[in-house]
């Protein structure tokens, strides 16, 4: 299996780059920005070369949400049959939100829930061969995570690889369009 991480130069990306023995796009190893247009552009053509794509990177503004959709436009008009998981956040479940989180950062995820959720409809409906997870993370098991004063448990990075083999070797008809990762408190 052929992997790409979109954002895979740090952290959990890294994590699943090399789990996977994949390769990265990111701002300073490539260099491609997700908010530049014409970066978009080209990540578009790269990513029929592979069989899972991930898009991890987040620019702080629409871009993840805009590359989804323009990721899912290209697959389809190819006919690309690979896998396409994109990492949202439960910052998007806004009920959970505290005062003083980031607003927009949970718009922006919300945005790219929403694009994922009219996507996972076409694709269950036959449209495009292609599948697609987006996966909603609690907080990451990363080292910038870690010094966060909030935090107390992290998802692993090993463990989302778990998930995204096992979700890739299901039969190709059985659809997994949102899936939820966190990690259990320790020590409350
Ligand atoms: N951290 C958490 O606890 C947490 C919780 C829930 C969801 N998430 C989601 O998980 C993803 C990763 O978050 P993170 O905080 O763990 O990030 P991170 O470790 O800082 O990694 C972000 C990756 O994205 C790349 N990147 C950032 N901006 C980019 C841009 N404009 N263009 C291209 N690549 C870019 C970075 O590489 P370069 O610097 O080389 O560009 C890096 O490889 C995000 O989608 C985030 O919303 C994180």
């Amino acid at each position: 299996m052929k992997a790409l991480v979109i954002g895979g130069s740090k952290g959990i990306g890294k994590e699943i780059v090399n789990h996977f023995n994949g390769d990265s796009l990111s701002r300073t190893a490539t260099p491609i920005d997700i908010s530049n247009e014409d970066d978009r552009k080209s990540i578009l053509d790269i990513s029929l070369n592979y069989d899972v794509v991930v898009l991890h990177a987040y620019a702080h503004d629409n871009s993840q949400t805009k590359l989804l959709r323009d990721l899912f436009d290209k697959w389809k008009e190819k006919k690309h049959d690979g896998y396409l998981f994109s990492s949202s956040s439960d910052a998007s479940m806004s009920w959970r939100m505290k005062e003083g989180k980031d607003m927009l950062y949970s718009a922006n995820k919300r945005s790219l829930n929403a694009v994922s959720h009219f996507i996972a409809r076409q694709i269950q409906e036959g449209k495009a061969p292609m599948r697609h997870t987006n996966i909603i993370f609690g907080m990451l098991d990363t080292e910038r995570a870690r010094t966060k004063p909030q935090y107390n448990n992290g998802v692993r990075g090993k463990d989302i690889c778990k998930v995204i083999d096992t979700l890739y070797n299901l039969p190709k008809d059985c659809l997994i369009p949102e899936f939820i990762m966190e990690a259990r408190w320790i020590d409350v």
